[in-house]
């Protein structure tokens, strides 16, 4: 695992977008795993901000989403769909087409489940980028997840629901379902990179770097794998132990 302290969040966004960027250029260039939420604000944008100065381009790239809510309107802006549409297919070169995601309007979300589970392990995701929780989730991985879970329909824990109603208009909850690809479909990608900025970042970083592989923190599952690279800003990084393996490479 190689763990990367950059100076601030927006050098955090910059190294994780070189990372996107190697990737995407590269000749194994398989799909793309996308995560949503706040932290990935920064790298999207910065991956959106090379392309349309044409230093990158998305056009032969597929990708595809960790999660998507239960429960909202097609057209609702909160959508992990939506949100990605807005930041990175309206102002890239990537095809609507190539955006993938679970559908959460399907009245058999089971047999939604086992198709995006399937189309997933199809893809053969060669990047995934991951956000954590201030409970350590992946994805939508609560914690006591099962390691050995695959996409599933699940219930946002309390914590989840609070943190992420910021993105959320006033007075409107997050829906209380949701469904995410599992711990062993995310397991499966060929590489991982997991970006964490903040100080609310701290604790589940260390004990999921750190700390014991344990359910109760789905990201710890991360140390079962042999590519991973982690991204930090100093105030994520703040109760991690050891070393970085590395220092941050401007770009
Ligand atoms: C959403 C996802 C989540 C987020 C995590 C962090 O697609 O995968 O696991 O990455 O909840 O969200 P932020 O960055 O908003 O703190």
């Amino acid at each position: 695992m190689r763990i990367v302290v950059a100076p601030d969040r927006a050098a955090a966004a910059q190294h994780a977008a070189d990372i996107v960027e190697r990737f995407v250029n590269s000749a194994v260039a398989t799909a793309l795993g996308i995560a949503t939420g706040e932290t990935m604000e920064g790298p999207l944008a910065e991956i959106a901000g090379r392309c349309q100065r044409g230093a990158l381009s998305l056009a032969h790239t597929e990708v595809y989403l960790l999660d998507e809510y239960v429960g909202l309107k097609p057209d609702d802006p909160c959508s992990f769909a939506s949100t990605v549409n807005r930041l990175l297919v309206q102002p890239t070169d990537l095809s609507p087409g190539a955006m993938h995601g679970p559908n959460p309007h399907n009245p058999d979300l089971y047999a939604e489940c086992a198709d995006y589970e399937r189309r997933v392990r199809a893809a053969r995701i060669g990047l995934q980028l991951l956000g954590i929780g201030t409970n350590g989730h992946i994805a939508f991985n609560e914690p006591g997840s099962s390691l050995a879970s695959s996409t599933r329909v699940v219930q946002l824990n309390e914590q989840t629901r609070s943190d992420n109603a910021r993105a959320f208009p006033d007075g409107t909850c997050p829906p209380r379902a949701a469904i995410t690809q599992g711990i062993a479909t995310i397991l499966l990608a060929r590489k991982l990179l997991l970006v964490a900025c903040g100080q609310p970042k701290a604790r589940p970083v260390a004990r999921a770097l750190e700390g014991p592989v344990t359910r109760s923190v789905p990201a710890s599952a991360l140390q079962l794998h042999p590519d991973v690279t982690v991204v930090v800003d100093p105030p994520a990084a703040a109760l991690l132990a050891d070393e970085p393996s590395q220092p941050c490479r401007q770009a």
